[in-house]
This record gives structure tokens, C-alpha cells and sequence, in this order.
């Protein structure tokens, strides 16, 4: 398949090579938390969940169905990918376009979840985001970071928050953007259900890895959870106190 990643963004002096992985369920906050943790320990923002949502793209233009596996994996052999980071959000190039204004819609969030569970797919996404996090310097976002891409990650954070806290957080998110045209019911009814598909995928479900810090921001405001997210990070860098 093809493996073209790129990774832009010149190394500081003095950048610390860590990796942190933020896994999680979708309208959870994870893409917010990681470009705050990104900014905040002078790291590069990769949202894996860009790469997914880029091929579905591919895979819907093709015309292909959705369930099968063989074509989207020969498409897969022919689709190049690259995730640039930005300040904002990452940059996606679909084989050189530049699709980043393209992946958000509801159309390519169902297809990404459906591209997602086969083996074949996911197994080359992973070998380009470990090339693209090999170096280190990163915060990694997605479902699968801290069990399969990075299990080795020196931070690792699950983020989580009730289904109908999210479910407003997205439709809240689609309002900011211009008048949303479906209900916020809607957009919670949706999320459960790629929340099941991902939950339940044979390959590598969304689940957390046994070493993982549980971030639960059902109560908290987004600002909060930066907060905590922040000190979880502080905590696991800090060297342990010599024993005496
Ligand atoms: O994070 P996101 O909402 O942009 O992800 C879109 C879909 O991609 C998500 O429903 C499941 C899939 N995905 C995945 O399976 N593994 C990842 N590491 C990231 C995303």
C-alpha cells in the first residue's frame, strides 16, 4: 500500500520527544485537548481520525460499498495520505489535494467509522502513523493510540463523557460553524451508533489501555478538562522522587 506520510513542522531545540496518546470516544474533546497539550508542551498535533476520514472520502468519490473489504483494500494500494500538523487543525492531503475542508460532514463521519473496522485498513494506517510519530514530540489522537500505534506512549489518556454531554458538544460545534439542519437528538442518535461500531469492531476497539488515565469531562467545562489533561501530563513527566 502506499506509504507516502509526511510529517512538516521543523524540530525546536530543546523539544521534548515524548509521545502522548489521547484516545477516546468522538465528541469527547479529544481534538481540542490535544492541540491545548500540543501548544502547551511544545508538541506536534496528530489527528489519526483525519486519516481515516480521508480515505472514506476516496472510497466514496470511487463509488465503492462501504462493506467491501478486497476493494477498499486495493484502494487503499493507491491512495497516498498525508497529515501536516497545523496550528488549528492538521493539514490532509488526499493523494495531494487538499481535502481538509471536505472530511467534517456526516456523509464522510459514517463512512470513515464503516472503512475503519477492516483489518487490512486499519493495519496500514497504523504502520503510517507510527512512521509519522516514530520520531516522537507528538500528542496522538484517535481510538486506537495507547493499545496498537503507540502501546509503548509515555502518556496515556482516555477520554470519555456521556453519550448526550457529546452528543450536544457536536451539535453544538455544527451551530458554531453555521445554522446546524438536523436536531440535536439527531446528532446524539448518530453518535451512539458510531460509538457502537467502534466500541464493537473486532480489530482494535476503542477501549482504554490498561495504562491509561481515565478523563471523564461529563462535568467540566472543555476549559476544565484542559486543566486536568494538563496536570495528568505533568504528573506522569515528573521524575519520581528518589527512594531513601
Ligand atoms: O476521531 P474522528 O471522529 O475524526 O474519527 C473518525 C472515525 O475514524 C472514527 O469513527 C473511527 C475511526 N478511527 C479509528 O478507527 N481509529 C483511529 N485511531 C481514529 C479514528
Amino acid at each position: 500500500m502506499s506509504g507516502e506520510e509526511s510529517r512538516t513542522g521543523s524540530r525546536e531545540p530543546g523539544r521534548r520527544l515524548i509521545i502522548i496518546a489521547i484516545d477516546g470516544p468522538a465528541g469527547a474533546g479529544k481534538s481540542t485537548i490535544a492541540r491545548r497539550l500540543a501548544r502547551h508542551f511544545g508538541l506536534l498535533n496528530l489527528e489519526t481520525g483525519a486519516m481515516y476520514r480521508a480515505f472514506a472520502l476516496k472510497a466514496l468519490r470511487a463509488g465503492l460499498p462501504l462493506d467491501d473489504s478486497l476493494a477498499l483494500e486495493r484502494l487503499a494500494a493507491e491512495t497516498a495520505i498525508r497529515l501536516e500538523p497545523g496550528d488549528e487543525e492538521n493539514r490532509v492531503l488526499l493523494d495531494g489535494e487538499d481535502i481538509t475542508g471536505l472530511i467534517r460532514n456526516q456523509t464522510v463521519t459514517d463512512a470513515a467509522s464503516r472503512v475503519s473496522v477492516f483489518p487490512a485498513i486499519r493495519a496500514w494506517m497504523v504502520r503510517l502513523q507510527q512512521r509519522l510519530g516514530a520520531s516522537g514530540g507528538v500528542v496522538m489522537e484517535g481510538r486506537d493510540i495507547g493499545t496498537v500505534v503507540f502501546p509503548k506512549a509515555d502518556v496515556k489518556i482516555f477520554l470519555d463523557a456521556a453519550p448526550e454531554v457529546r452528543g450536544q458538544r457536536r451539535f453544538d460545534q455544527l451551530g458554531q460553524k453555521g445554522a446546524p439542519a438536523v436536531q440535536p437528538e439527531e446528532v446524539i442518535r448518530d453518535l451512539r451508533a458510531r460509538d457502537e461500531r467502534d466500541r464493537n469492531r473486532a480489530d482494535s476497539p476503542l477501549r482504554p489501555a490498561a495504562d491509561a488515565v481515565l478523563l471523564d469531562s461529563t462535568e467540566m467545562t472543555l476549559e476544565e478538562a484542559v486543566r486536568a489533561a494538563q496536570a495528568i501530563v505533568e504528573a506522569k513527566l515528573k521524575p519520581s522522587e528518589p527512594v531513601s
